[in-house]
């Protein structure tokens, strides 16, 4: 120990001499500072002590897990994102080429009989309003198409085909926003709002009938949506706002991507049975259970409608009863609205093929401030919920004609119903899968 130490150590002895500190300074004057601190560690190392300081770190983690949970529900949407890899493939070992085996068990999968065709007609989210900022760029994997998705100087988003007509330049990778105009990185031509080229730079007049092709959008539900249909129809219906929106906030979402065919995600609806078989068990999975019942209807139109009741069975009693209003808006779009005894809930869930069989499903919660911490919470226990669907369509095959019993009846009047969003034109699963973005 060197003199400038020693004297620390002599002074702080001193120090504890005075308050009659048990230890004596002869007995250290040999000593080193970590046999010291290591005595008087050993000193307080009861068992009453550990046990207050293991108390005290629970109550800390309860704390901050509270803090965490309701600066979350008021402050920041709850954000849950699952990869592909992520679900279902629980049966294929870990290690450091698993993403590539289980490529390979998906191509190996086979997909069935008579698949319908994958991008039916309707309204799609293809983004998060929230993250298109005025004047920004999104390049978005959708439909079989490569689409360029940005936002004007005068707040509304718009979407067109990546591609330049011009010389194939990717508009969305490098493209910039002048006023409403997308301009492309290359040669910086400029295309406005409908995908007309206005301005071609050193040339006096922009190239007659020279366009990209532009895409209907509307933003609701906290997404950006845009109008698919196979024969060019103008959209066949308009997706309503809801006016509880215009004063319920953004709870968080969960987004899962799925590789199935775009029709298994809603017959989830309507396939009643597997309710108590597949969302039985508890997400809490320690105790109790879930109870459902459900009736689905198709409507006249492009909505059906199903009233779900749910019940969780805890020690024989039924708690947490919660009714669930559910209306599917056309192939792509369910709206969930929740009656729970703290207060409403609106789940809005939007299905997006990105390629044949490949569908980007997101689960948007809102809710008004009073339930602001159930809904948040909801984002995680839908999440759990819904995977277990995720794990069965990630491996299952498409089945034309199924050995229907009396209990799938909703599932027969389901594809029927569904049905109407293909037409004459809509490309076979066979052409979209030669030209696929599945992997
Ligand atoms: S490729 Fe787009 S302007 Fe030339
Ligand atoms: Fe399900």
């Amino acid at each position: 120990m060197n003199d400038y130490c020693q004297n620390v150590f002599d002074n702080l002895l001193i120090q504890k001499d005075s308050s009659n500190y048990r230890y004596s300074r002869e007995m250290y004057s040999k000593s080193t500072i970590s046999e010291y601190i290591y005595k008087r560690i050993e000193s307080h190392l009861t068992s009453e002590n550990l046990l207050i300081f293991f108390l005290g770190c629970v109550v800390i983690y309860i704390i901050v897990y509270i803090f965490n949970v309701i600066s979350q529900a008021y402050f920041s949407p709850n954000i849950y994102v699952k990869e592909l890899t992520e679900v279902g493939f629980e049966h294929i070992a870990k290690g450091e080429d698993r993403k590539l085996r289980i490529a390979r068990a998906q191509a190996a999968r086979r997909m069935g009989n008579k698949i319908p065709p994958p991008y039916p007609n309707g309204w799609f989210a293809i983004g998060e309003s929230e993250d298109l900022k005025t004047c920004k760029v999104l390049a978005v994997d959708a439909l079989g198409q490569n689409l360029c998705l940005y936002r004007g100087r005068n707040g509304k988003a718009y979407c067109v085909d990546a591609y330049c007509p011009h010389l194939g330049a990717n508009l969305a990778v490098g493209g910039t926003v002048t006023e409403n105009c997308i301009e492309c990185p290359f040669h910086k031509w400029s295309f406005d709002e409908t995908g007309t080229c206005v301005r071609v730079p050193g040339v006096e007049n922009a190239p007659k009938g020279v366009s990209l092709k532009h895409w209907l959008t509307v933003e609701v539900d906290g997404a950006i949506w845009i109008w698919h249909d196979a024969e060019g129809r103008d959209p066949l219906w308009e997706v309503p706002e809801l006016p509880e929106l215009e004063v319920w906030d953004s709870r968080g979402r969960n987004e899962f991507t799925v590789s199935a065919h775009i029709q298994e995600i809603p017959e989830n609806g309507a396939d009643v049975a597997h309710l108590n078989s597949v969302h039985s068990l508890s997400v809490l999975e320690l105790f109790g259970h879930h109870v459902w019942s459900a009736n689905w209807e198709p409507g006249e139109d492009h909505t059906a409608s199903m009233d779900l009741t749910h019940d969780y069975i805890l020690f024989g009693r039924k708690v947490g009863h919660i009714d669930v209003k559910i209306t599917q808006i056309g192939p792509g779009h369910v709206r969930l609205l929740l009656k729970s005894p703290v207060g409403p809930i609106l789940v809005s869930q939007s299905v997006t093929p990105l390629g044949p069989l490949q569908q980007k499903v997101v689960h948007r919660m809102f809710s008004p401030t009073k339930n602001a911490i159930f809904a948040m919470l909801l984002v995680n226990y839908e999440a759990k919920q819904f995977a277990r669907d995720v794990a069965i369509w990630n491996n299952k095959r498409f089945v034309s004609a199924p050995a229907y019993v009396k209990t799938d009846k909703a599932i027969r009047a389901f594809r029927n119903w569904f049905s109407q969003f293909y037409s004459e034109k809509s490309i076979s699963f066979k052409d979209a899968h030669q030209n696929n973005l599945d992997w």
